[in-house]
């Protein structure tokens, strides 16, 4: 990476921090930092383009339609800031085109054509929601949109679409498991992410047991 991408990366990170700070559902900074780590870790393994892929991890949320009322606009600001600091109109369509298709919600329907770089950054992104740091944010998301923890009454939903899935009027956290969590580790991209995965997918069976046999054993 040269000079200017170093000084445009640490423009982008701060707006991305400023756009999502104040999160209390599972995206705020330490999400963006995780999926930045992890996204240079694959990096060192994948012929990416490290400065889109950095860039792209930051801003993945800041257009996300669950987390702001106006995704249009939120993309429009991103893409005038992102010309303000010398992007050019290539590596902004680039960092936009990974962002609007690499969510596990867009994915439901169509899985989306995203180049190697997109798909280093779609790994991290559904490795940071696996595993015990998984199990904590779906939590988490869980309880700030009031969700039940579990409802043995409240069946398991199957061909989600991007809208049922974000109905969460029958969703419980425990669900959210069978419907996402346990299906992300054989929709992964990468042969490193799918190593990485192994162990959390492992451990949130186990959580997931445990659960059960103590939810069981009370009644
Ligand atoms: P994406 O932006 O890739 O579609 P999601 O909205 O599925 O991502 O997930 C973002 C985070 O919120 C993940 O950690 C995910 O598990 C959690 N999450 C999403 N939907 C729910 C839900 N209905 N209940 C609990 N956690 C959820
Ligand atoms: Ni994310």
């Amino acid at each position: 990476m040269n000079t200017q991408q170093t000084l445009q990366l640490t423009k982008i990170k701060n707006y991305a921090f400023q756009q999502l700070h104040r999160d209390t559902t599972g995206h705020s900074i330490d999400h963006l930092e995780r999926v930045v780590c992890l996204v240079k870790k694959m990096a060192a393994h994948y012929d990416v383009d490290l400065f889109i892929a950095i860039s792209a991890a930051y801003l993945h949320d800041v257009i996300d339609d669950k987390l702001f009322g106006d995704p249009i606009q939120q993309q429009t600001n991103l893409s005038n800031f992102l010309r303000k600091i010398g992007l050019s109109s290539q590596q902004i369509q680039e960092i936009i085109n990974i962002i609007t298709s690499m969510s596990f919600a867009h994915n439901l329907e169509q899985q989306s054509c995203l180049n190697l770089t997109g798909q280093i950054v779609q790994d991290a992104d559904w490795l940071d929601a696996i595993g015990a740091i998984g199990i904590t944010r779906a939590i988490y998301f869980g309880g700030a949109h009031h969700e039940k923890i579990y409802d043995p009454a409240i069946p398991v939903r199957h061909n989600l679409t991007r809208d049922s899935y974000r109905n969460l009027a029958d969703e419980t956290i425990l669900n959210h498991f069978h419907e996402k969590l346990f299906l992300i580790k054989d929709k992964l991209n990468t042969p490193y992410a799918k190593q990485i995965a192994a162990k959390r997918h492992q451990f949130m069976h186990t959580f997931y047991t445990e659960f059960m046999a103590e939810w069981n054993a009370t009644k």
